[in-house]
């Protein structure tokens, strides 16, 4: 299996990401959780990262807290979509789990130097301030991370904060620029992409059906999130971000694009959090993501819906 390590805000769409993961041991060994502020405050985001940990039966996976605030600009929350908890609709116990007591800056530094070259790939749900400050902190990690599989950006689609940043590259435009620019390979699974996996009203049914605690759960949280995003977007199911992270991981097949040079601006008037995506090469940059522009939704939903199944 691929070993993960999973930076998080959940947030409905990253706990989601979460249970698709931890429902895929035979591809993915998710070693760690590592949780930021973004969607919600980082006592939050950690709160609901254990209460999803422990909903698939997995608490034996260490999380750990993380940075709570972006690493140069005052935090910006999503509470207007995610709800005051940052996981309403999901229904669940507080959590008996806790973080460890190491920050998650430090967890990620240590463990990648522990780590042979190439060895763990990070897949990163939210902000990039953690990763960011890692790499700044001990540049030497950057060889042993395979690549980055991130939720971040936008080009054809536009933004969903601004109208061309989106949201986890707005927050923290300076540690976006750090990751991008740290010669890691990335894989960018944009709102180019994120938009067309709509949880339409069918696709939900098919995921309640499963009828157990995580499909649930899921369905609960995508039906809460759907509120606020079908108003914008007026389209038959809101989009689905995260788990397309994973989604790729499992099925990379599903996902198509290409090579591409991306950089984040993070001082223009109107455009700072931009992704500045050289989708047709215009500058001659070498490329440093795999971008993903088109994906198969309805092969995603039925994997998505496999996969909840499992977790019983
Ligand atoms: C991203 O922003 C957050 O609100 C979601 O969890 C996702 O990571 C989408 O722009
Ligand atoms: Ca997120």
């Amino acid at each position: 299996p691929i070993r993960i390590i999973i930076d998080t805000d959940p947030g409905q769409d990253d706990a989601v990401a979460l249970l698709l993961a931890l429902a895929s041991p035979d591809e993915l060994t998710v070693e760690a959780v590592t949780t930021v502020g973004g969607n919600t405050g980082i006592e939050n985001t950690t709160r609901n990262a254990a209460a999803i940990l422990e909903l698939a039966g997995r608490s034996d996976i260490p999380l750990y807290r993380g940075c709570d605030i972006p690493l140069v600009r005052p935090p910006l929350r999503a509470e207007h979509v995610h709800g005051e908890s940052g996981l309403d609709g999901a229904a669940l116990p507080p959590p008996s789990k806790q973080a460890e007591a190491t920050h998650a800056v430090d967890f990620l530094t240590d463990y990648l130097r522990a780590q042979p070259q190439g060895a763990i790939t990070l897949v990163t749900l939210a902000p990039m301030t953690n990763i960011a400050l890692a790499l700044r902190k001990a540049p030497d990690i950057a060889p042993r991370i395979a690549r980055i599989v991130s939720m971040i950006g936008a080009c054809f689609e536009g933004g969903n904060i601004t109208p061309n940043a989106e949201f986890n590259a707005f927050v923290d435009p300076e540690a976006a620029k750090i990751v991008f620019g740290a010669g890691i390979p990335m894989v960018v699974l944009p709102l180019d992409v994120t938009h067309q996996m709509a949880a339409t009203a069918a696709r939900l049914a098919a995921i309640r059906a499963v009828d157990n605690a995580a499909a649930r759960c899921v369905a609960g949280m995508l039906g809460f999130s759907e509120r606020f995003d079908l108003k914008k977007f007026e389209s038959d199911g809101a989009p689905l971000h995260d788990p397309c992270t994973i989604g790729w991981l499992l099925r990379p097949d599903l996902f198509q694009g290409r090579e591409v040079n991306i950089c984040v601006e993070t001082q223009g008037e109107f455009c700072a959090g931009t992704t500045i995506v050289d989708y047709w090469r215009v500058t001659g940059r070498a490329p440093n993501a795999l971008y993903l522009r088109d994906g198969n939704a309805d092969g995603f939903y039925a994997l998505l819906t496999e996969r909840l199944a499992r977790l019983g």
